[in-house]
């Protein structure tokens, strides 16, 4: 039997060669962080890799505005506009409708036939042909939802995107996250947990990145520092691949 996998580059120098190669193609992955953990940044880098790449990709962005996401990228040398123009890339402007819709609600221009945008929804905004779809962040729709609905839910998002074919990063923040029982890691084919941490020897406040789960990957089972660069996220180390010594001599 071939054990070959095709893989997808993370777009992280560095973090490819801890993960046998990248993420496994056409999965799902999840990435989790407190506030101001990297999310965003590290989703970034996939997009503008893959893009390079000649993928065809979707950003859905649900709780910022999709300038202020092409100014981040820009600040890192990704020029994320030239693949709008390119026709590689689509940024889509979810959070504008959330807020709209309760601009509606709240305010003299109720529309009922405004109906509220949900998880399952997004799917809408990802085109068959898309190659990878970066959703950040899918906990502004998961806040309220049970663990059993948003399992349910995330099942058949993945599901669906894994019969296209599309490689999907899905974002979320630890608040929800940890309100749904980490749920939402069951349903990936990996989970990614960025964290900072003070260290009180040099009272510093440092970056790392934690590897959760990877299917079907050796994964490093050591944090990995990282700081946030005018390049980017830039891994301490990069050059020293963590593989599992075991898992070749089987
Ligand atoms: N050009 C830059 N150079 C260095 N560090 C930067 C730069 N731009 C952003 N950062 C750092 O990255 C951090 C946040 O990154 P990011 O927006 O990816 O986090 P996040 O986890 O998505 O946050 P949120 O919870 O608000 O969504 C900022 O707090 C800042 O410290
Ligand atoms: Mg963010």
């Amino acid at each position: 039997m071939n054990n070959h996998i095709d893989r997808i580059s993370t777009g992280i120098p560095g973090l490819d060669t801890r993960l046998d190669g990248g993420y496994p193609q056409g999965e799902s992955f999840l990435v989790t962080g407190t506030q101001g953990t990297g999310k965003t940044i590290f989703g970034l880098h996939f997009l503008e890799k893959a893009c390079s790449n000649n993928k065809r990709c979707v950003l859905i962005a649900t709780e910022e505005m999709p300038y202020n996401l092409v100014k981040q990228a820009n600040m890192f040398g990704f020029d994320l506009m030239g693949h709008i123009e390119s026709g590689l890339l689509q940024i889509n402007r979810v959070y504008e409708q959330r807020t709209n819709y309760v601009r509606n609600k709240t305010g003299k221009m109720y529309d009922p036939t405004k109906r509220e945008i949900g998880l399952m929804d997004l799917l809408d905004y990802i085109p068959a042909s898309t190659d990878v779809a970066i959703i950040d962040n899918i906990g502004v729709f998961t806040l309220e939802m049970t663990p059993r609905e948003l399992r349910d839910k995330l099942d058949t998002m993945i599901q669906i995107l894994a019969e296209r074919n599309c490689t999907a990063l899905f974002i979320m923040d630890d608040a929800t996250h940890e309100i749904t029982h980490n749920i939402a890691d069951y349903s990936v084919c990996g989970s990614i947990n960025l964290m900072m941490k003070d260290n009180p020897e040099n009272l510093q406040i440092e970056r790392f990145i934690k590897i959760i789960k990877m299917r079907r990957t050796c994964i490093p089972m050591k944090l990995m520092k990282f700081n946030i660069t005018p390049k980017g996220i830039n891994l301490e180390n990069p050059l020293q691949p963590l593989y599992c010594p075991n898992v070749y001599n089987l």
